[in-house]
């Protein structure tokens, strides 16, 4: 890691002239699954070959490909080797962030064998990037008498589990985040990449982080603050304070909203703004890939949904958060559906 990035004004000065622009790709939520030896849930395949093989058409290339976590279903060295293989397809260089599926069958042995470290940060073109292992919980949770490994995966995967547990950061890396801001200029544009959202939503589908707003307090200090997260497999995007939040969609499926689940209690942040969303039963509508372009040192995401028209959310100066800039007309959204 490197320990300083550039002088601030150099930073600002390459965003004004233009000649430091970047964009990056995430990919995520790709739930490689395996039915039988050999034999992979073919549609989950599909997703993640297309994604990367329109990334790998992009023009000019993105300096970096993000994959959001969740590239098993239920991380067996099966499914990580056959994501793996798909992945390698990839030309831009890749960063990889840990998803729980990747991670409860072996606490994250394998996939930390085939791509390094969970938590890391790098420096590109005037920008902090960090990347952070969310989706930990308490010791005892993860250490308890499971019986089996695959049981303990099982619990972590399902929605509305009576028995998972809230993921959480973690003191360690909590320390290792504090320490790794403190040489960073505060108007160096951060972006940091997780899998579950740095913010609670919704604790029944583990759209949630216990210690969120310990990593949010953190992250204060900085004029500009993206978050990246994947898990959701829908667009959400929200602004708490400093901090702009940004989903990316899944390659394998889409979730409908939790507000349009109307049987559950649901905690959607108070400055969530109105969201058109993916209709779960048209299975690609909401999947897809994403590219992300940092001219402005905010990030503005543009979701490309392989049945679904184009999205874009970018960052609104004139109302201090995110926003959907293509589509939020209320007369042109989809409307939600109700579940009963
Ligand atoms: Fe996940």
């Amino acid at each position: 890691m490197l320990a300083t990035v550039l002088p601030v004004t150099l930073v600002e000065l390459a965003f004004a002239k233009g000649e430091e622009n970047f964009s990056f790709a995430v990919i995520s939520d790709a739930h490689i699954q395996n039915v039988r030896s050999g034999e992979f849930v073919r549609s989950w395949d599909r997703g993640l070959i297309r994604a990367v093989a329109e990334t790998n058409l992009l023009n000019p290339a993105p300096d970096f490909v993000v994959f959001g976590g969740d590239l098993a279903h239920l991380g067996t060295k099966a499914e990580l080797d056959h994501g793996a293989q798909i992945l390698a397809a990839l030309h831009p260089k890749m960063r990889f962030v840990m998803g729980e599926c990747d991670y409860y069958l072996d606490l994250g042995e394998y996939w930390s064998s085939l791509f390094g470290p969970a938590w890391y940060s790098f420096d590109h073109k005037g920008v902090h990037f960090v990347v952070l292992n969310s989706i930990l919980t308490d010791e005892q949770w993860t250490h308890g008498p499971w019986g089996s490994d695959e049981l303990r995966m099982h619990e972590m995967a399902l929605l509305d589990s009576a028995h998972a547990s809230p993921f959480m950061v973690g003191e360690e890396q909590r320390a290792w985040l504090a320490a790794d801001l403190k040489g960073i200029p505060r108007s160096v544009p951060v972006v940091v990449f997780s899998h579950s959202p740095l913010q609670k939503i919704y604790r029944g589908w583990n759209f949630w982080t216990e210690d969120a707003e310990q990593i949010q307090e953190l992250l204060k200090p900085f004029d500009k603050v993206d978050v990246i997260y994947g898990h959701v497999h829908q667009i959400q995007y929200n602004q708490i304070g400093n901090i702009s939040f940004h989903s990316v969609v899944a390659t394998a499926w889409p979730l409908p909203y939790p507000q349009s689940y109307t049987q559950a209690q649901t905690y959607l942040p108070k400055l969530t703004v109105p969201m058109n969303r993916a209709d779960p039963f048209f299975e690609r509508d909401g999947t897809g890939w994403q590219l992300v372009n940092l001219a402005t040192g905010r990030a503005d995401i543009y979701y490309n949904l392989y049945n679904n028209a184009p999205r874009n959310v970018a960052f609104n100066p004139a109302t201090g958060r995110p926003e959907d800039t293509t589509y939020q007309a209320p007369e042109t959204r989809i409307a939600p559906q109700q579940h009963y």
